[in-house]
């Protein structure tokens, strides 16, 4: 390992070399601050929102998932707080003209020119369009800047269809837009992003052990994606930097290159948002307690993580430079990306040492067996170009953690060769036990 902090240069550079990640509309010349996903990119980032669903639904009998629409009636909302609370400070600088988000400058003057600042303006950030062909006051609709209001304007309908009791969630993962004033550091913060949300509604008695558990939980989630837990944190928030629905938050913060950002909070909403909805539509969004017979409105504690952020913070993870000895006997820098095998967005890569048919016929086989075997729940790579270090080099920068390599003795004695990425071991184990052994080690990895 030669050196612990990865800058973003670097990282941005790999996420476009090997397809993580591009600007978008790149040859139109760019939209600033929005991404597209790349063919590993979308492994990756599919991955991590798999794992995060397996673990919080599918692994649980209290929570159950939800798609909503990103469009929603306008006055949701109005009486979430969002048209009126969510929004930024915001100046100008009266001689370049540059926007500035008022509680990110360390002086009261231009960051870039030195120039003075307009007066403090709020900015709400909810991205407005209009619905159906006429633009008026009464088309007004919001692309939603988080998923968390769908869930709880679908609350009676989700807890009866379900028959759900307290303490229950109701999980959601998806799009959201918020027109940020200052976006930057790559993806970690842009206006189009996903998100991945519970709204964990419990007796208001639990409310505060509840919040201690999802603190917990997700901490011990982000260690098992394998994330470094000396580059991870908790932050109360104080009182003054609560979001205006929010009684307690704790934010889940990585150590990035530029200093401690947040990749989740976990707040504690009270029943705000239930009884102002409630309030607003005459609905009664309540539990019964059959026990206590009577109506309870239910707290929530939200656990909200950013999907962006998580897969920025995960490639910084496990992004190693590691000194090798090449077989000339020079010394060599190897890149690996040391994700976990759940994670990474090539399972296995199967490699022919050549392309003459006689290989490529068993590589071919083999490949499809892997590939059909259910053994990997994911892609496996066929890759025949270049020499066999530049493959092993390549697997290793995408974070592949096996490689299956095909030989001319592999036609005689019916042996693969296997390399694991981390120790880049080969052993050479015959051809009838390769299942097992890509099973064994992705299970184990
Ligand atoms: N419903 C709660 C909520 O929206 P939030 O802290 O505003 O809470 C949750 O957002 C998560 O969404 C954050 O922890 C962060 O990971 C992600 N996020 C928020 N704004 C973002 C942005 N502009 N770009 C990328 N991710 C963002």
């Amino acid at each position: 390992m030669l050196d612990d902090l990865v800058d973003l240069k670097t990282i941005t550079s790999l996420c476009k070399r090997r397809g993580f990640l591009f600007q978008s509309s790149e040859i139109y010349g760019g939209l600033a601050s929005t991404w597209d996903y790349g063919p590993l990119g979308v492994e990756l980032k599919n991955n991590i929102k798999t794992s995060w669903w397996k673990n919080f639904v599918w692994s649980r009998n209290d929570i159950v998932g939800l798609d909503s629409a990103i469009l929603m009636h306008p006055d949701v909302w109005k009486v979430s707080g969002h048209v009126e609370n969510f929004s930024d400070p915001l100046v100008d600088c009266i001689s370049c003209r540059k926007r500035w988000r008022e509680d990110q400058l360390e002086s009261k003057s231009c960051p870039d020119c030195g120039g003075a600042l307009t007066d403090v303006r709020q900015f709400n950030l909810m991205f407005e369009t209009n619905m159906g062909p006429i633009k008026d006051d009464n088309s007004n609709v919001y692309l939603r800047p988080e998923t968390a209001q769908g869930i709880f304007v679908n609350f009676e309908n989700v807890m009866k269809s379900m028959r759900l009791k307290l303490p229950f969630g109701i999980a959601q993962l998806g799009k959201a837009f918020r027109n940020e004033i200052t976006t930057g550091n790559f993806i970690f913060r842009t206006r189009e992003f996903e998100m991945m949300e519970i709204e964990y509604f419990v007796n208001p008695e639990n409310d505060q052990r509840v919040y201690d558990q999802w603190v917990t939980d997700f901490m011990n989630w982000y260690k098992n994606l394998g994330m470094d837990t000396d580059k991870l944190r908790i932050r109360e928030h104080d009182k003054g930097e609560l979001a205006h629905y929010a009684k307690a938050t704790s934010d889940i913060e990585y150590q990035f290159p530029w200093g401690w950002g947040e990749i989740q909070g976990i707040a504690n909403r009270t029943d705000y948002d239930l009884q102002a909805h409630s309030k607003q539509t005459g609905q009664k969004l309540s539990y019964f307690d059959e026990k206590l017979s009577k109506h309870i409105v239910p707290y929530v504690i939200e656990p909200s993580a950013g999907v962006d952020r998580i897969f920025m913070a995960i490639l910084l993870d496990s992004y190693q430079e590691e000194v090798v000895s090449s077989i000339n006997g020079k010394s060599d820098t190897r890149i690996v990306l040391k994700l976990t095998p759940e994670l990474a967005p090539i399972k296995v890569a199967v490699l022919p040492l050549s392309r003459k048919d006689v290989l490529s016929d068993l590589a071919t086989q083999i490949y499809k067996d892997i590939k059909s075997s259910a053994v990997t729940t994911g892609v496996v790579e066929y890759d025949d170009s270049q020499s066999i270090g530049k493959r092993y080099r390549r697997q290793d920068e995408i974070g592949t953690p096996i490689c299956v390599t095909i030989d001319f003795d592999s036609l005689d004695d019916k042996c693969v060769t296997l390399r694991f990425r981390d120790t880049m071991e080969q052993i050479r184990i015959p051809i009838s036990d390769l299942i097992e052994q890509i099973r064994l080690n992705l299970n184990n990895g």
